[in-house]
C-alpha cells in the first residue's frame, strides 16, 4: 500500500482525487473504502499500487470521493483496513509488461460468463483441454465459477491447501484465467501447479506464455517455490507449446478417469525448476507479497489461517 496525501477544500465534505478517465482501473469504490483522513484539508488514501499511481493524482480531478464523516467503526471512527489487508490473498497482484494479473472476485462474475459464453474457450476440433466442458455450461457457467472456484476455495484457503486464480489482462481488457494452486503442501514440497486458459481470440499470440511465464516468476521469486508443476490431455499442443517455451520437461504421462466414470484420458506431465526457467524480456512486479507470504504460513511472524 502507498499513502498518497492530497488537498481539498477546508470543510468541504467532498473531496476531487485526480484520477485519468482512461485509466482501466475500473470503479471508484476501493477508493472510497480505501478513504482514512481525518482532516478534509489534508485527506490520505490507503491505495493499492495497482488502482492509483501517484503520478496519475497529477492529472485532471474529475473523480469526487466521499470524505466518511461519522463513525463507521465503535473503535476510532473510521475503518482503516480493506479487505485485501484482512484476506491478503485478494492483495495479490502480478504485472509484466502490457499483462496485468489481479486475483478473482466474486464481481467478476457476470464479465466472466459474458466473456466466456461470447467467445468461447476451445473449438470442436481439437483436442477438449479440460475433463469436464464447463464453458459450455450457458447460464451455470457464472454460479459454478462463483461456487466452485471462487467461495469454496476461500473458506479452505490454508498454508496446506491454497489456490489463487488470478484474472488476467492484456492491455487493459479481460483475456482469460492464470491459475496457481498447491496439489501439495507447499511448506513441505515447494512445488506449486499452474492453470490457465484464454479467450479464443486471445489464443495464438503470445498471451498464454507470458502469463505462465509472470506467474512462475511470481511463484520462484517471491515464494521461493522450488519446482512448478503443469499438465496438458497429450494433443494439446498450444499448451504443450507454452511449456515447451517457458523450459518445463516432461514428467510422465498420467490416466485420468473421465467424470462419467467411462475410462480416462491421458495427460502429460511437465516440471519446472528455476535453472530451466525461460523468463519474459519484461521484469514482473507483484504487490502484497509480504502479506500473501505470511498469510501461507512461510515467514516466521505467521497470520496464516489454521
Ligand atoms: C493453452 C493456452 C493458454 C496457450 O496460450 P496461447 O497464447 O494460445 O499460446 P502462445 O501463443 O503463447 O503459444 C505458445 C507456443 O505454442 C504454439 N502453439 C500455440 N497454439 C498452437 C496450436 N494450436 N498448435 C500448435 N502449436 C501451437 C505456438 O506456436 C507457440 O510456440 P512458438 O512461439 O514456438 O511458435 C491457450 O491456447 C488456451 O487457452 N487454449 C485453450 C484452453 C487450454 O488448452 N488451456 C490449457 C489446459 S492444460
Amino acid at each position: 500500500m502507498r499513502k498518497i496525501g492530497f488537498h481539498g477544500p477546508p470543510s468541504c465534505t467532498w473531496v476531487p482525487v485526480a484520477v485519468r478517465h482512461s485509466d482501466p482501473h475500473p470503479s471508484n469504490q476501493p477508493l472510497t473504502h480505501a478513504l482514512s483522513g481525518a482532516n478534509p484539508e489534508t485527506v490520505t488514501l490507503n491505495v493499492p499500487d495497482r488502482l492509483i499511481r501517484a503520478d496519475q493524482l497529477a492529472e485532471s480531478a474529475q473523480i469526487r470521493v466521499r470524505v466518511m464523516d461519522g463513525p463507521i467503526s465503535r473503535q476510532d471512527g473510521r475503518v482503516t483496513r480493506t479487505i485485501e489487508d484482512l484476506f491478503p490473498p485478494f492483495g495479490v497482484t502480478i504485472t509484466c509488461g502490457p499483462l496485468s494479473m489481479r486475483p478473482l472476485r466474486e464481481s467478476d462474475a457476470p464479465g466472466f460468463e459474458d466473456a466466456v459464453r461470447t467467445h468461447g474457450i476451445y473449438d470442436d476440433g481439437r483436442v477438449m483441454p479440460f475433463l469436464t466442458p464447463w464453458a459450455d455450461a450457458g447460464d451455470r457457467i457464472g454460479v459454478n465459477l462463483l461456487q466452485r472456484l471462487l467461495w469454496s476455495n476461500w473458506a479452505t484457503f490454508s498454508p496446506d491447501q491454497w489456490q489463487l486464480p488470478f484474472r488476467v489482462e492484456f492491455e487493459g481488457r479481460f483475456v482469460g484465467v492464470q491459475d496457481v494452486f498447491t496439489r501439495t503442501p507447499f511448506l513441505a514440497t515447494r512445488t506449486l501447479e499452474t492453470g490457465s486458459w484464454l479467450l479464443r481470440p486471445e489464443q495464438g499470440r503470445g498471451t498464454g506464455t507470458l502469463m505462465r511465464q509472470a506467474v512462475c516468476a511470481f511463484a520462484f521469486d517471491d515464494l521461493g517455490a522450488e519446482r512448478m508443476a503443469s499438465g496438458a490431455f497429450l494433443g494439446n499442443e498450444s499448451s504443450l507449446g507454452v511449456s515447451r517455451k517457458v523450459g518445463y520437461v516432461p514428467n510422465g504421462v498420467h490416466r485420468l478417469p473421465q467424470p462419467d466414470g467411462e475410462g480416462w484420458r491421458e495427460e502429460l506431465q511437465l516440471l519446472l525448476t528455476p535453472d530451466a526457467f525461460v523468463r519474459p524480456s519484461d521484469p514482473v512486479v507483484c504487490t502484497g507479497v509480504d502479506a500473501f507470504r505470511r498469510f501461507i504460513g512461510l515467514d516466521a511472524e505467521s497470520d496464516a489461517p489454521s
